[in-house]
This record gives structure tokens, C-alpha cells and sequence, in this order.
């Protein structure tokens, strides 16, 4: 069994154990040790029968290279600032994927992602690194999902999409075949993208409309 830490003590970091659960399940491959948080007040707190380990010090004291992480956090901003934490530590990152989903052998998944249950990604698909896909998303042929990007719950991303890094896709947004949006924008819940989206924007409604610098 591979040890592996949760960086993050919140809603979606349980979330992400059940994944691991889930997926030991199906293949007994991880075991979980706790979680990380940076509230160093919440330290030796019990979280789903496993403890909050401490912060990033707790790493100094463990045989780290053991010992794999993986961000339990939806926020774009904040993966990218645990994954500059963990390179400083030489942390090494895994990737996990619920056992529901579905998705073709040409896909490839980075490491530090999070895949959870229900998503269905078809072929030729790009998912990179500490990206994380919500429950229940659909990603379609020949897209391109870059580091950082988080897809919330029930999203459609369409056939040769590109997502620059660190896109926050709300909830149910859906995204048409072809088009782009650019890095580190916001697309807002259930809005749908008809037309390039570019870096650094919110972007709300139906169509799609830009409302502000993210
Ligand atoms: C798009 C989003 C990031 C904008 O957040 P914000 O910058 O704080 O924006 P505001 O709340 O100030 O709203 C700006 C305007 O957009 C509108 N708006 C915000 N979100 C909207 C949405 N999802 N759909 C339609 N309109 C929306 C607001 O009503 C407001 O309109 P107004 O200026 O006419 O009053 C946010 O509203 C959103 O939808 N986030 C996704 C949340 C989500 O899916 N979370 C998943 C958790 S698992």
C-alpha cells in the first residue's frame, strides 16, 4: 500500500478521501494518513477517523519521500499555492480516480488530479496536473484541460475545448465544441460558453458574458 496525506482539511478534502475509499475498494492501493491544514489550531482534530497531522512542518519530521500528497482543495489559487509548497519539500503528488468513472486508455491524467464519481471523458483528452474534475462531468474528444483548472460539479466540457490553467468552471457550466477559455478565468454556475473566453475574466449567463477581472 502507497501512504499518501490530504492537503487540505475542508468539505472537498473528505471529498477526496472518499475517493481514495472508493478506490481502494475496487484495488487496495492507499492508505490514507490524515490531513494537512494550515490552521495550525485545528492540529490532532479527528476528520472521518483520521487525524489533521499538523501543517507543512509535519512533512519535516516524517520520511517524506515516502509518502505521496495530493491536494484536497477545489480553489484554483490555493492548489497552485500547495503545489509550490510541496516542489519546495519534494513532495511528490499522485492522482486518483473514482472507480465509476468512465474514460477511454487515451486519455491521460496528471499528477496531483483528482477525478471524481460519475465523470465519463472520452478519447484523445488531455487532463494535466492538480487538475480536479468534479462528480458527474462530461469531457468530450481531443480537449485540453491544463494544471490547475477545477470543474465543478455536473460540467460539460464539448470536443476540442482548451482550458488554460487555473480555470474555475462553476457548476453545471457547459462549454461548446471548439472554443477556449483562457487562463486563470472564472466561468460562473450554469453559464454556457459560446465564444473564446480570454485569460483573467469572470464570465456568467447564457450566453456566456464577461462581468469583471478575476
Ligand atoms: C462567476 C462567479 C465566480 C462570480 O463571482 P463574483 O465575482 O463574486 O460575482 P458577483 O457575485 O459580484 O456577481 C457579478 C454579477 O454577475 C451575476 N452572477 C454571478 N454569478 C452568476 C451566475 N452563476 N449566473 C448568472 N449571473 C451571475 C451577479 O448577479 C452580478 O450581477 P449584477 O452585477 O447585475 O448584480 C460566481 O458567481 C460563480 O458562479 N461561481 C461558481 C460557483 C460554483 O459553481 N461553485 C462550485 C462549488 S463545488
Amino acid at each position: 500500500m502507497k501512504k499518501v496525506v490530504i492537503l487540505g482539511a475542508g468539505g472537498h478534502a473528505r471529498e477526496v478521501l472518499w475517493v481514495f475509499e472508493e478506490q481502494n475498494k475496487a484495488e487496495p492501493r492507499w492508505e490514507v494518513l490524515g490531513f494537512i491544514d494550515e490552521n495550525t489550531l485545528n492540529k490532532g482534530r479527528d476528520l472521518c477517523n483520521l487525524p489533521i497531522l499538523g501543517d507543512f512542518g509535519w512533512f519535516d519530521k516524517t520520511a517524506s519521500r515516502e509518502v505521496y500528497v495530493i491536494s484536497g482543495v477545489g480553489n484554483c489559487r490555493t492548489k497552485l499555492h500547495f503545489a509550490e509548497k510541496a516542489a519546495n519539500l519534494g513532495l511528490k503528488f499522485c492522482s486518483v480516480v473514482h472507480p465509476s468513472v468512465m474514460m477511454s486508455s487515451h486519455v491521460t491524467v496528471g499528477a496531483g488530479t483528482v477525478i471524481a464519481a460519475g465523470s465519463i471523458i472520452t478519447t484523445q483528452v488531455k487532463i494535466a496536473n492538480h487538475v480536479t474534475v468534479n462528480l458527474d462531468c462530461t469531457i468530450s474528444h481531443d480537449a485540453v484541460i491544463e494544471d490547475y483548472c477545477t470543474l465543478a460539479p455536473g460540467c460539460h466540457i464539448s470536443g476540442n475545448v482548451k482550458f488554460g490553467e487555473g480555470v474555475n468552471f462553476g457548476t453545471c457550466a457547459t462549454i461548446i465544441q471548439g472554443k477556449s477559455v483562457g487562463a486563470w478565468s472564472k466561468i460562473g454556475a450554469g453559464a454556457v460558453v459560446i465564444e473564446d473566453i480570454p485569460a483573467n475574466v469572470a464570465a456568467v449567463g447564457v450566453p456566456a458574458r464577461i462581468v469583471r477581472e478575476a
